[in-house]
């Protein structure tokens, strides 16, 4: 909703709350050059700490209210970069406490990873869902100040990085969103009309349209809800495509349990649920705006996981699109059951790989912790390209077991499969079950992002609510897939 303003400038004037930073990049190696520290702040120095902020100078120069703040960027588990945003975006805090207006940044060196820092510290650590805030917050601007000029690639990459954050910010504005606001109606006509403006052609697949097209799993979990389900298709289609990516999106736009309903507490954060649809979708609108030369497909199936006369049952037996049959063995296993016919469609479409993403499993977030996504697939060398395109997204992600004994867990007695394994290993026979579902010779892997995309808590140096987890990791694999 409200983000902080970024510009990159070469002169630095005062203005009147100026919380001016100095980045070290150890105690002895400063990122500016001292012909840029303005007179009126003195004695600047390094922090003796690691990692630590320091102010170095603080008062009134003529009129004008300023803060000087050194800081590190060395660490021990931390790259620079994420020291750094860290530090900004305490400053965005700090600015807003304090009622400074402007954070200026002052860089020696003009690398486009630092100023890219700087803006991404800005646009996605500045972030503030403030919709239904009476008092909205003033957000100071963010102006990284360097030495010489950017290049024309720079500022290309800087233009890129630019449009994807505020796609990652369009995916946590839905994700913020109170469930009243957001269900599978209302969210497949902000998806019809943003996907449209980015440049996505759009299919929305109404309740009818599901049952023609056999979507049994989609209908029976959207059944009991009064906001009907829907499927939003999503096609990008350059001139010229190098290869051709299905993504696909868990949308359970709330998750009570149904009628293995959740406890009140396990409720709140399953507004959420409708993450991976939200950064999947997102994913694609950057790709289409950004006009990469991929093929760009986007399927999110959209339901409300409720509770109601005509809410479907454990041991209702469904039979899915690609013909097999599942028992439901609990009605709060609802995501395997509406992806799996997204991932049949998917299937259908013969794309070079898919990706699903799905806050899928509290299990995944019991075995990795909540700031890191699990990564599943037949095939280690496919699962790594997502793990690498998350590690230049500054996004964790780690390759769990497709541990295929385990299917043994799913089997049902009158039906093909059942939608539950046992207690333990949970987030793994839920990507078994997915699997069921895509065809043998497509690419394929699963993230679970429930850690994460659920996680209310900051993650690194995004604050508190949505964190439109997953967006740069996977435009960053669907980019470096088609190379
Ligand atoms: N949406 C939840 C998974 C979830 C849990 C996401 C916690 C984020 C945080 C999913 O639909 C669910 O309820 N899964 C069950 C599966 C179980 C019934 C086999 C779970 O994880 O408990
Ligand atoms: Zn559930
Ligand atoms: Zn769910």
């Amino acid at each position: 909703m409200a983000v902080c303003e970024f510009d990159v400038e070469q002169k630095y004037a005062l203005s009147n709350g100026d919380l001016l930073v100095f980045p070290y990049l150890d105690e002895d190696t400063p990122l500016f050059s001292e012909k840029m520290v303005p007179a009126f702040v003195k004695g600047i120095d390094s922090p003796k700490e690691q990692g630590k902020a320091m102010t170095v100078s603080a008062g009134f120069y003529g009129k004008k209210r300023f803060v000087a703040k050194a800081i590190r960027l060395d660490d021990k588990h931390l790259t620079r970069e994420q020291v750094f945003k860290r530090h900004l975006s305490s400053f965005v805090g700090i600015c807003l406490d304090e009622k400074m207006s402007r954070i200026c940044i002052f860089l020696s060196d003009s690398s486009v990873e630092m100023v890219a820092a700087s803006m991404e510290a800005a646009i996605l650590g500045g972030y503030r869902f403030d919709k239904y805030l009476e008092n909205k917050p003033e957000l100071p601007k963010v102006v990284a100040i360097v030495e010489k000029g950017l290049s024309k690639r720079a500022i290309k990459s800087l233009d890129e990085k630019r449009e994807l954050f505020s796609w990652v910010n369009f995916s946590r504005d839905v994700l913020n969103e109170p469930p009243n606001e957001i269900h599978p109606e209302s969210l497949s006509d902000i998806f019809r009309k943003t996907g449209k403006k980015a440049g996505l052609k759009i299919t929305v697949w109404d309740e009818k349209r599901l049952e023609k097209e056999g979507c049994g799993g989609i209908l029976a979990v959207g059944r009991g809800a009064s906001s009907r389900p829907k499927l939003v298709i999503g096609e990008y289609k350059p001139r010229k495509p190098k290869a051709f990516v299905a993504l696909v999106g868990k949308g359970v736009t709330m998750d009570t349990g149904g009628y293995c309903l959740k406890p009140a507490k396990s409720q709140t954060g399953m507004k959420y649920d409708m993450a991976g649809a939200a950064i999947t979708f997102a994913t694609a609108c950057a790709i289409a705006k950004l006009k990469l030369p991929i093929r760009v497909v986007v399927i999110t199936p959209l339901v409300e996981n409720d509770i109601s006369s005509t809410a479907f049952h454990t041991q209702d037996i469904i039979t899915m699109r690609n013909g097999k049959t599942v028992q439901v063995d609990n009605t709060d296993a609802e995501g395997r059951l509406i992806l799996a016919d997204a991932l049949t469609i998917a299937s259908e479409m013969k794309p070079d790989c898919i990706v699903d993403a799905a806050t899928l499993t509290g299990a995944c977030v019991v075995a990795l912790g909540e700031d890191i996504a699990g990564v599943f697939g037949p095939d280690s060398n496919f699962n790594a390209n997502l793990i690498d395109a998350g590690h230049s997204a500054d996004e964790t992600l780690w390759e769990m077991p497709l541990f295929m004994p385990y299917m043994e867990q799913l089997k049902a007695d009158i039906a093909d499969i059942k939608n539950i394994g046992s207690r333990w290993g949970g987030a793994i026979t839920a990507a078994l079950f997915l699997k069921q579902f895509v065809e043998k010779d497509i690419k394929w892997a699963h993230i679970d992002v429930a850690g994460p995309c659920v996680k209310e808590e900051p993650l690194g140096f995004l604050g508190k609510g949505a964190k439109g987890f997953g967006v740069k990791t996977l435009f960053e694999f669907t980019r470096s897939f088609a190379s």
